[in-house]
This record gives structure tokens, C-alpha cells and sequence, in this order.
């Protein structure tokens, strides 16, 4: 594909994602639940059905996945969370003033298991500091992985990043996705902002 036209398919998604975003203004007066890489919508569905008062937020790049994800909510009569078809990176850079993250949920991302591709990751220094810019004072994030060379690098990523520091909490709310179904092990990160606001 040109590159022209890659652009212009960014831009497009990009003007979407805000105009979707400002459409639910509404949704984000409170901290906001978000989970990266929603996949199904297991674990969403479930997270927001236990948690009525919570405003939640979950994306991924797959249309067909994000319907499924809907379908479920849809299903169980769920009103506090959206479903966006969004790209980590360009989410966060486009994230309302007034929104803040008070739980983030990256479950099972693609580990990228070759060296050469381990830029694809989402655990990277910049998305983190980027992350932290939007979340509130007493904000977690919570990674859980089958990967382990990808937890090893984001533990160490986590425990080492200006912004983020592990800490030993337990993990807030059980609902098996599907890659953790599959998975015959996995491992389970809690990080808080280092300087709260
Ligand atoms: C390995 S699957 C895990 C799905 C689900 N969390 C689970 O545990 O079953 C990774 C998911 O992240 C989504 N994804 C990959 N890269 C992404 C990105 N940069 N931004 C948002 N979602 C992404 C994929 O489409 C896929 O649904």
C-alpha cells in the first residue's frame, strides 16, 4: 500500500476514534476502567456486570471481535461500558482532558516473540509514559501474560520506568479470557503510578 494511502486511512480512523470519544463525553466525568486488547469481551462483559458503578472502556483493533464483545453486553442489559474499535497507541494520544484511567487491564497482548519484532510490543517506555499522563493518583495497571520472556521484559520495564513501579497487590477480579483458557500457565504484574498527582 502507498504510503499516501496508509496515512490517510490513519487519519481517517484517528478522526473517528475522537469523534466516538466526544460522543460518549458523557461516560468519563469519573475514573474510567480500561481494558487494551479486549479481544471476545470475556473478560469486560464480566468486569462491568460486577462492577455496575464503574464507567469502562475497552478496545481492539478487530471489528468482528469488538461486535462479539458488544453482543455480550448488549445481552446483559449493561449500560457503563463502550466498546471502541481503537489502537492503543493512537487511543491514548487521543484520550479527552477530562478523562482519567483509574484501572487498566492489558491481558494476554500479542508477545511478539521474535527479536526483531519486540518494537511491536505494547509494554514500551514511551506508551507507559504516555499512559501515565491520563491516569488518576491512585491508578493500577494490571498485565497478565502466558509469554514469559514478555513478562520478564515488562516486569522489568515496569519496575524500572520513571512513571510505574510493581507493587504487591492482588489481582482485583477473576474472569478467565480466552488466551488465558488456552494458556497452561501465566503470570500476573500490578503497577502503580510512582508519583501520584
Ligand atoms: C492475544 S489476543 C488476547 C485477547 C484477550 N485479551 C484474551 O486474553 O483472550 C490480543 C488482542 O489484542 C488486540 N490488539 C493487538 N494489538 C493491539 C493494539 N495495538 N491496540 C489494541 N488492541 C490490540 C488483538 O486484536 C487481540 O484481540
Amino acid at each position: 500500500m502507498p504510503i499516501e494511502q496508509a496515512q490517510a486511512i490513519a487519519a481517517s480512523r484517528e478522526s473517528d476514534l475522537c469523534a466516538q470519544l466526544a460522543a460518549q463525553a458523557g461516560d468519563w466525568a469519573g475514573p474510567v476502567t480500561l481494558e487494551i486488547g479486549c479481544g471476545h469481551g470475556h473478560f469486560m462483559a464480566a468486569y462491568a456486570a460486577a462492577h455496575r458503578a464503574e464507567r469502562c472502556l475497552a478496545i481492539d483493533i478487530m471489528r468482528d471481535r469488538l461486535e462479539r464483545a458488544q453482543r455480550k453486553t448488549d445481552r446483559a442489559g449493561l449500560t457503563n461500558v463502550v466498546f471502541l474499535r481503537a489502537e492503543a497507541r493512537m487511543l491514548v494520544e487521543n484520550l479527552p482532558e477530562n478523562l482519567r484511567l483509574d484501572r487498566i487491564f492489558v491481558l494476554f497482548p500479542d508477545p511478539w516473540p521474535k527479536r526483531r519484532h519486540h518494537k511491536n510490543r505494547l509494554m514500551q517506555a514511551g506508551f507507559l509514559s504516555a499512559l501515565a499522563q491520563h491516569c488518576a493518583p491512585d491508578a493500577r495497571l494490571f498485565f497478565r501474560t502466558d509469554h514469559a520472556p514478555y513478562f520478564a521484559a515488562a516486569a522489568a520495564l515496569l519496575g524500572s520506568h520513571p512513571d510505574w513501579r510493581c507493587v504487591d497487590e492482588p489481582w482485583p477480579f477473576e474472569q478467565p479470557t480466552v488466551f488465558q483458557t488456552r494458556a497452561p500457565a501465566f503470570q500476573s504484574c500490578v503497577a502503580a503510578l510512582r508519583h501520584p498527582a
